[in-house]
């Protein structure tokens, strides 16, 4: 099977490697001055965008953090009623944990808006979220914004660290758009 994008061809780098890699230091700097206090962490990786992500991020961290994984897709339109399919489950119980919910990209935000709710409805004690990437455009949804967003990109579609193309190039090493998407 062939991946039916090259992206050293097709594709623009929006954002190279060590340009991520320094986001995500900036990042972690501020998640762990905003938890200053905090005795420990859930860190929850939404699969399969989230991997990438969670997994530079994770060594930057500095208190004692549990890595759980969720992988979840959701039912309906509504954000805050939208019924959740956990296609894994969450496996320990995060009630009164804190959690910081770590995802690829937020787009219209309705998958991670509904995830954080489901968190607070499970009593955790805090749910704060952190994304790779936010996209910029105004289709988001209401009252919902990650707590932490490393970088921005253009309303193109985008792949790279984590995030995927028809199924492929999540390994690309940096986060890349079709080349003239932007125009
Ligand atoms: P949202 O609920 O609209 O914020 O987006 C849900 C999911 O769609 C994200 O977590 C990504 O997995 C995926 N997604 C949205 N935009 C892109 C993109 O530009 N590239 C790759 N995946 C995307
Ligand atoms: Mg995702």
């Amino acid at each position: 099977m062939q991946s039916p994008f090259n992206p050293l061809i097709q594709a623009q780098c929006l954002y190279s490697l060590e340009q991520v890699d320094n986001a995500i230091q900036t990042l972690a700097a501020d998640i762990c001055q905003q938890l200053q206090g905090v005795d420990s962490l859930v860190v929850l990786c939404v699969l399969k965008g989230g991997l990438v992500f969670t997994g530079r991020l994770l060594p930057y961290l500095t208190l004692p953090v549990q890595l759980e994984y969720v992988q979840v897709s959701r039912y309906g339109q509504n954000t805050q009623g939208g019924h959740l399919d956990w296609l894994t489950p969450v496996s320990s119980c995060l009630a009164g944990r804190h959690v910081l919910v770590c995802d690829d990209i937020f787009d219209e935000g309705k998958t991670l808006a509904a995830l954080c709710l489901h968190l607070q409805q499970a009593q955790a004690a805090s749910v704060q979220s952190a994304v790779l990437v936010e996209k910029c455009h105004t289709r988001k949804v209401p009252q919902f914004k990650p707590t932490f967003v490393g970088l921005q990109v253009p309303d193109a579609f985008v792949w790279g660290m984590g995030m995927d193309v028809q199924g492929f190039w999540r390994n690309a090493p940096g986060i890349f758009a079709l080349k003239n998407s932007e125009e």
